[in-house]
């Protein structure tokens, strides 16, 4: 994963990558480094840990110079430590790279320099890079790079500068995403066109197999044998997200996105609920009406959060609108072969728009020929960019590595999109008018169940020293069960599994016992009395029951322990609405448990390698 900044111009180039790698943190944030040039001299900054750990150390050792390269790592090979942080140096230190991806044969080429008397400082598959690069170079960066670079396996962005060549940077992709940036000051690169946001007007980003050579006032792009290509120059504009990066008067960015989310939704729905015709509809999708109404099967795939939105997805679209679904994976799907027919579409969810897997599935369903549509945050990220068509969620940026506004935006996005397959099929006006009814209502009742957040405090005081956490839910509410276990794991380290409340009796409940609570989601519907089984199999074995329910419903507050009261909705809506007292529990546990809410340990806000 990881994410880099370069620039070479005329100001320092110090303080820009900082404001760059700040902005990329999402990508990792297990170490951060950078190398500067001055004339003749690289000076090379690197420290483990966030980012204001190398702010500070730069402080006391600042890196002069108009261009540099910088880097903010999540491990992939190597402890997260100092001597793993990028920049990686060559052995005479004259050439200094950063990578985003892995070096799938890095052994292999290790193994090699090894014999040739190389000595390794680090214990990263991009070290072998910064050598290779060496051994080949002879006073053209560019040619040592390309001829390294055919030596690889994996996927790699990089960024390389070399002491003889002051001023000069050198790019290349393939699999992980670098975008060039022309603006007054100097010619940028970086992982996200955010990067530059302030400091280019223009960007160019480079597709697989391509290399870029930089300056203080030019850049040109070459194909993998250095012939030049043309490419089209856009406004930058265009890739940037929109909205507010601020946390306001919020202690973290989850809280304030958990909070946004009336917001959110109002905004996923904007200009897209078409009373007329009693539909939804979406300018992006790409798809005519009549290849609309041939889709006889929609693949979704898609990693994380994203994942479980898909799962309540394949419930909406096929109770909405009768077409069958099937979710995957999407580092399953890629590698699959499945027999899909042209009247397959393959739907990828993802909120970054740069998960490596979902990147590769979605390519994978192209190279086949298949329709591919994409619900995507992220705008102008690698996704949105490459799908056939898509419907962005106008979420704004997610911040917190917990995804929370974008799981709901997500669903919704879902809702409608069944809507509008249902009306090209089976649905009629009067059911679709109801459903859109009930889609207006949405924001006000998801402000309404942010009330809940006090109930949720007491719930969390009582249970935040629990080791293992059972979320169960049934239908609609099972993909939401997991993600409330996943939300738990990810940011309070305690364990959580979600599962369908009926089939905790094939295995989860032998968990069960006075230490280890079960959070049911269990809001009236069709499967309530199931789910009031289920919840009384685990009061049996004396096992605390926290009931996320309607409010006032007095059948659960007899036998639950506790309940969380949210608002009654139909049982299409109830993802949504349960989700958010699940993202609140475990915002509240991570906080008594003093973990770091909006960089939890380990994990990144974006996946960019497989
Ligand atoms: C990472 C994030 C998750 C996210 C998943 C998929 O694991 O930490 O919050 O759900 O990636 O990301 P995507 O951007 O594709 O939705």
């Amino acid at each position: 994963m990881c994410g880099i900044v370069g620039f070479t111009g005329t100001r320092e180039a110090s303080p820009i990558l900082l404001e760059g790698l700040r902005r990329l943190e999402y990508r990792g944030y297990d170490s951060a480094g950078l190398v500067t040039g001055t004339g003749n001299e690289l000076h090379v900054r690197k420290k483990a840990g966030r980012l204001a750990e190398l702010a500070k150390h730069l402080g006391t050792h600042p890196a002069p110079g108009c261009h540099g390269i910088s880097h903010t790592r999540w491990a992939t090979h190597g402890g997260a430590t100092d001597r793993n942080s990028h920049p990686h140096l060559n052995a005479r230190n004259d050439i200094a790279v950063v990578h985003n991806g892995v070096i799938e044969n890095y052994a292999a080429l290790k193994h090699q320099l090894q014999e040739k008397g190389v000595a390794f400082r680090s214990d990263t598959d991009t070290e072998v890079l910064a050598h290779l690069i060496s051994h080949y170079y002879h006073g053209d960066l560019t040619a040592a790079v390309r001829q390294a670079l055919a030596l690889v396996k994996g996927t790699y962005g990089i960024a390389v500068m070399a002491k003889a060549e002051p001023g000069v940077i050198v790019g290349a992709r393939l699999g992980s995403p670098l975008v060039i940036g022309v603006g007054d000051d100097g010619t940028y690169l970086a992982s996200d066109a955010n990067a530059l946001a302030g400091f280019a007007d223009k960007v160019v980003y480079l597709t697989d197999r391509q290399l870029c050579t930089l300056n203080e006032t030019d850049w040109e792009i070459r194909d993998q044998d250095l012939a030049p290509v043309s490419v089209s120059v856009s406004d930058i504009g265009a890739f940037l997200g929109t909205g507010d990066a601020d946390r306001g008067e919020y202690p973290h960015y989850m809280l304030k996105e958990i909070y946004e989310q009336p917001e959110t939704l109002a905004n996923a729905m904007r200009g897209r609920l078409e009373a007329d015709n009693a539909t939804a509809h979406f300018g992006g999708l790409n798809l005519s009406a009549q290849q609309l109404r041939q889709v006889d099967r929609v693949i979704m795939t898609a990693c994380g959060t994203s994942y479980h939105a898909a799962m309540v997805g394949e419930y909406l679209l096929e109770e909405l609108a009768r077409v069958p679904v099937e979710v995957e994976y999407a580092s399953e799907f890629r590698y699959r072969n499945p027999p899909l027919d042209r009247s397959s579409v393959v739907l990828a969810l993802t909120q970054s728009g740069e998960t490596a897997d979902t990147l590769a599935a979605l390519r994978e369903s192209k190279r086949m020929g298949h329709t591919t549509l994409a619900i995507c945050n992220a705008v102008g990220s690698s996704i949105a960019r490459e799908a056939d068509g898509g419907v962005y969620l106008h979420a704004g940026p997610e911040i917190g590595v917990a995804s929370t506004k974008a799981f709901t935006s997500q669903v919704c996005v879902l809702t409608m999109l069944a809507l509008y397959l249902g009306r090209t099929r089976h649905l009629s006006s009067t059911q679709g008018q109801r459903i859109i009814d009930d889609l207006h209502a949405l924001p006000e009742t998801v402000r309404k169940t942010l009330a809940c957040h006090d109930h949720v405090k007491r719930v969390a005081e009582k249970y935040a020293h629990a080791k293992n956490v059972l979320y169960l839910g049934r239908q609609y509410l099972y993909p939401v069960a997991l993600e409330g276990a996943l939300k738990l794991k990810e940011i309070s380290y305690i364990h959580a599994e979600g599962y369908p409340a009926a089939e905790m009796k094939h295995g989860p409940i032998a968990l069960v016992d006075e230490s280890t609570p079960s959070v049911f989601l269990v809001p009236r519907g069709n499967v309530f009395d199931k789910v009031m089984s289920n919840m009384q199999e685990i009061k049996a074995r004396g096992g605390p029951v926290i009931a996320v329910a309607g409010a006032g419903d007095r059948e659960v507050a007899a036998l639950a322990d506790d309940v969380i009261p949210i608002p009654d909705v139909p049982e299409y809506l109830q993802p949504i609405v349960t989700a958010i007292p699940l993202q609140l529990l475990a915002y509240e546990i991570a906080l008594l448990c003093g973990c770091d809410v909006d960089k939890p340990r380990n994990l990144a806000k974006s996946v960019t390698v497989e």
